[in-house]
């Protein structure tokens, strides 16, 4: 597994202090966050879901467009991070230079892990397993024939298998056939005899990897980007040593930007991974933004 064993035998710098802000639309980013802080302790990691506006895998570009460089930027002015971590792959593929040119601390971005799944696949064919959002992208079809050219990869988007995730991790009922239906595509495709890795193009997309390993027709490798997301945080913050932001909140916030109605599985979820400081702001442009706490 070529890349992603060189990459994971780096030594990547521990910062001695630092804030991170991780964001998605939903509980997605909750995966990147936990590859965060099992690697850096010291650093301090607030949770941000735009639950108001989930899920984003079925938007439309301009709607994405319109809302991510607004949104981040408030909830950047809320928090107050060293750096911004926007932990899905639907908004990275589309928007990240938007989000980048507006604020004015470092953006990491979530790209499919294209690139080891290529490197790593024995057969030369994998599949990738995205919402419908970034499996149309132009930036996907680049990665594809920057570093898959030679190799066979076979496409699938699904926005259920981003609500069943989120059912799943909550706790609630769910239809147990989803996880066999939501990547059937990938396995009855042309080709698809070979397949070896499905590479997770969402990132809560990991949730749920035991039940899609179970539910496939025959063994494949699924990977994704949260440990190299991780690192590249990590590397950047370690860059900024000694000019940390000022503030000294404790972290494990979390900000949504829905109603809390409406969010309840998202803060039930994110206090498992620890976040337990639950801030509403307000998701519509041009009004006061901090809520309050609940
Ligand atoms: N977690 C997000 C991603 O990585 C998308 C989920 C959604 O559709 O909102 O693409």
């Amino acid at each position: 597994m070529a890349n992603e064993k060189i990459l994971s035998s780096q030594i990547v710098p521990i910062p001695e202090a630092g804030r991170v802000l991780v964001f998605d639309s939903g509980m997605g980013g909750l995966t990147v966050a936990q590859e965060l802080m099992a690697r850096a302790p010291n650093v301090a990691v607030d949770y941000a879901a735009d639950t108001g506006f989930f899920p984003y895998g079925d938007k439309s570009d301009e709607a994405l467009r319109a809302r991510l460089p607004d949104i981040a930027e408030r909830l950047v002015a809320e928090a107050c991070p060293d750096v911004f971590v926007i932990a899905c792959n639907t908004a990275s593929t589309l928007a990240l230079d938007e989000v980048r040119a507006r604020l004015s601390i470092p953006v990491v971005g979530t790209v499919p892990a294209i690139k080891p799944a290529a490197l790593e696949s024995r057969t030369g064919t994998i599949g990738l397993l995205a919402t419908p959002g970034t499996i149309r992208r132009q930036y996907t079809a680049d990665l594809i024939s920057e570093f898959a050219r030679d190799i066979t990869v076979i496409l699938h988007g699904s926005i259920e298998l981003v609500r069943l995730a989120e059912a799943y991790a909550a706790g609630e009922p769910y239809d147990a056939a989803g996880f066999a239906a939501a990547q059937r595509p990938l396995f009855e495709a042309e080709g698809a005899a070979d397949l070896d890795i499905i590479v997770l193009a969402c990132t809560h997309f990991p949730l749920v990897r035991e039940q899609l390993a179970a539910a496939a027709p025959y063994p494949v490798r699924y990977i994704d980007s949260g440990g190299a997301i991780a690192r590249q945080t990590l590397r950047i913050l370690s860059r900024q040593s000694g000019s940390f932001s000022p503030n000294k909140r404790s972290s494990g916030r979390v900000f949504l930007s829905g109603e809390p109605a409406g969010s309840a599985r998202l803060i039930k979820v994110s206090r498992r991974f620890g976040f337990n400081d639950i801030i509403v702001i307000d998701g519509s442009a041009g009004e006061e933004s901090l809520r309050g706490h609940i």
